[in-house]
């Protein structure tokens, strides 16, 4: 680190003390071994011994962590909803936000099951509304925990024919260790064997009690494939995000979280990201997760290009050095450098973590033999 003592620098450049206190003389700096010497001084120094010094950025790694100052409540303004859509599989989720956005992404999925997060934003009554889409299927559980963490409500979708189900069970865990109010979607409403009745009886013993039952769950029937019923969701859905005062401050550095992040061959790292707060903008140098880059494009959910992404907006990104992990938090830096010093001394911070708990291991494999 700098700055350094005459006698450090003489260490580093391999010289006797006294021949670099010379040196400094002819530099007009008179110094003994244990002055310090500046920046500046150490790189003419070395410079004459053909030692080429590289200015290392001090950073504080933790500052990524920092839970930010608050923003000023003048600065505040409101955000949409972050809405994400959780159930058993097949319950018809992916339909719903289908019906929701008037578009077919259920005829794409392979087998009709969704694998990932898919992040939208639509626009009702004047209101944007973004609305992340999670698998069913079971394998997918820390998918679920993740969209329940970065959500500002749930929606759990139930299928009226098959009622409360593993997955559903799940889901609603997730929303309530997050805190996150939950609206009951009871969907297929259009099958002859429909039974709300009993769906709401099977919520009533995990604490969803329906308001017309003395409760304050919000149910709503729809169909999502019929597309009925959505009116009422979507109001439900404001009057919740109403209720929660959702704001956020976009004149700042953006944050957020990494929703999804995958190697593309042609574009390199990409991600989609949720802009937490703050507005993010092509060009912003990034901390994302260990990695670090500048945003170099960034594509909304409709694959349009952008150039910035306000609070609750999901976007896609390029321009990482790495693909970072979804659930990992993003923040943007006023500089390159110091990103990139950030992202270095977390992934090395990180890569000491995972050395002292395979030595760990080891040690008590060791013991194990013994
Ligand atoms: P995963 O993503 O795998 O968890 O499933 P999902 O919950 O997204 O279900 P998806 O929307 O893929 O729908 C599953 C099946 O249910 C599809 O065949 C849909 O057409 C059907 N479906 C969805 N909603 C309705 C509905 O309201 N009525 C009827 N009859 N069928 C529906
Ligand atoms: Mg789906």
């Amino acid at each position: 680190s700098v700055p350094l003592t005459v006698g450090e620098l003489a260490k580093r450049l391999k010289k006797e003390p006294s021949e670099i206190i010379k040196k400094l003389m002819l530099l007009g700096i008179m110094a003994n071994i244990n002055q310090e010497v500046d920046m500046d001084a150490i790189t003419l120094i070395a410079e004459e011994y053909g030692v080429e010094v590289e200015q290392k950025v001090e950073v504080d790694e933790t500052e990524f962590e920092q839970i930010e100052e608050q923003d000023d409540p003048d600065q505040l303004q409101e955000r949409p909803p972050v809405v994400t859509v959780m159930g058993h599989v097949d319950h018809g989720k992916t339909t719903l936000l289908d019906a929701i956005r008037h578009t077919n992404v259920t005829a794409q999925e392979a087998g009709g099951i969704t694998q990932h997060i898919g992040a939208y934003q639509v626009e009702y009554e004047q209101k944007k509304i973004t609305f992340l889409d999670t698998p069913g299927h079971e394998a997918f559980t820390t998918m679920r925990a993740r969209g329940a963490q970065v959500t500002d409500i749930a929606i759990i979708v139930v299928a009226a024919d098959d009622g409360v189900m593993p997955q559903t069970r799940e889901a609603i865990n997730h929303a309530q260790a997050a805190k996150v109010p939950i609206i009951v979607a009871i969907n297929k409403m259009d099958k002859p064997e429909a039974n709300p009745e009993k769906v709401k009886q099977e919520l009533m013993e995990l604490n969803l009690v329906p308001e017309e039952w003395g409760g304050d769950t919000i149910f709503v029937p729809i169909s999502a494939l019929k597309g009925e019923g959505l009116d009422e969701l979507m109001e439900m859905v404001l009057l919740v995000a109403e209720m929660e005062e959702l704001k956020a401050n976009p004149d700042r550095l953006a944050t957020g979280t990494v929703i999804e992040a995958k190697l593309d061959k042609g574009k390199g790292p990409v991600a989609t990201v949720l802009v937490q707060n703050g507005t993010l903008r092509v060009g912003d140098p990034i901390v994302v997760g260990n990695t670090f880059g500048r945003v170099r494009a960034m594509t909304n959910d409709n694959g349009q290009r952008i150039k910035e992404a306000g609070p609750s907006t999901p976007v896609e990104i390029i321009g990482l050095q790495d693909v970072p992990q979804a659930g990992d938090q993003f923040k943007v830096f006023e500089d390159e450098k110091k990103a990139r010093a950030i992202a270095e001394a977390r992934a090395e911070k990180q890569k000491q973590k995972e050395l002292a708990q395979t030595q760990r291991v080891s040690l008590e494999e060791l013991f194990q033999q013994i």
